[in-house]
């Protein structure tokens, strides 16, 4: 009887390794910075052609991070999936991240991922200004083109961006403002940019909707977040990028530190990696540049593509984050929004 019951375990495990035990019983619980329709779209496309059953909570960058430190004895996801890598590397810092360098990471330029894989990016998203023409025009100021316009007093209770704090978009701007004009300079300018802001959103998106709606003329935030939303019918939204030079993203996938389900965790890096993948963002609105060399980049990027760029250091942004927070939060006493 004995033997019957080991010869069975035996075959048992030999089937569940040859048809992929994950397969049938893999779950998978993701951590989404990137816009929900995509991670809708994302997850069941995995789950289609893998059988594991893929779950997703969409989170702002702030929030992952707080999310996955509050986890660290339990965590309960296992992939950290988009939204800008600055929190990702401060993540690192603090333990919380599985390195995995994937097969697919082959096909990601070096400049887009992290060498020993803690980190790998999906896609790359430039930050700017959205407008709406109409309120604009109602309050007589010209679409802002650089950050020094934000600060014309004209604008002044008609800006909005989200919180650095909550929000990777936000904490782009932070960090490119300090990169672009030095600690001292840049929490000056961020301390005079507080006194023109009508409202600190939690999303890195929520300004755009709100500039779209009209509810205020201008907002900061990711360029191919305002596309998205005038495609979807917003008319009245324009965009630019600021002339002394922007900061970008660089949207990433991550394993968890002892998050469950490594094995289809892995799995699901690899499955994003690839070019086919990364495209499917276009389908559903998101137009951020992608990482992987096959991929064919959305048309929409046109637009925006000649933006000027820093030279933003990722290592130096996730490394400083907790500093330039409290920072932010001493030159502004900004708290971060609840919604
Ligand atoms: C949107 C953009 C992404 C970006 C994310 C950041 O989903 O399409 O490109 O990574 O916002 O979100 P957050 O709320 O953290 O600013």
């Amino acid at each position: 009887m004995k033997k019957i019951i080991k010869y069975l375990a035996i075959m048992l495990l030999t089937a569940g390794a040859l048809f992929g035990a994950d397969k049938e019983t893999g779950h998978l619980l993701i951590y989404a910075g990137l816009m929900e329709d995509y991670a809708i779209k994302a997850t069941k496309e995995f789950e289609k052609q893998t059988g594991i059953k893929t779950e997703f909570v969409r989170m702002s960058s702030g929030e992952t991070l707080a999310r996955v430190r509050a986890e660290k004895d339990n965590m309960t996801a296992s992939v950290w999936y988009g939204g800008p890598v600055d929190a990702f590397v401060a993540a690192n810092e603090e333990g919380l991240l599985e390195p995995y360098v994937s097969p697919e990471a082959v096909n990601i330029p070096d400049n887009f991922k992290d060498k020993s894989g803690i980190w790998t990016g999906i896609y790359v998203g430039y930050l700017g200004f959205v407008g709406n023409k109409k309120l604009l025009k109602e309050i007589g100021v010209e679409m802002p083109q650089s950050w020094a316009d934000l600060l014309n007093p004209k604008l002044k209770g008609e800006l909005v961006t989200a919180h650095p704090g909550s929000s990777g978009t936000a904490y782009t701007m932070l960090a490119t403002i300090i990169q672009l004009k030095g600690e001292k300079d840049g929490l000056e300018y961020m301390k005079q940019l507080h006194g023109q802001i009508r409202q600190y959103t939690k999303s890195g998106t929520a300004p755009g909707t709100m500039v779209g709606m009209g509810e205020t003329a201008v907002g900061i935030t990711f360029l191919h977040d305002a596309i998205k939303y005038r495609k979807e019918g917003y008319e009245d939204i324009i965009i630019s990028a600021p002339s002394e030079g922007t900061g970008f993203e660089i949207g990433g996938v991550a394993i968890l530190k002892n998050g469950p389900d490594q094995a289809a965790a892995k799995k699901f890096v690899d499955w994003v990696l690839t070019a086919k993948t990364q495209e499917i963002g276009q389908t559903v609105g998101s137009y951020q540049f992608l990482t992987n060399k096959d991929a064919n980049n959305p048309p929409e990027g046109k637009e925006i593509e000649k933006a000027k760029l820093i030279e933003y250091d990722f290592q130096w942004a996730g490394k400083s984050r907790k500093e330039l927070l409290d920072k932010f939060s001493a030159a502004t006493n900004a708290e971060i929004p609840t919604k």
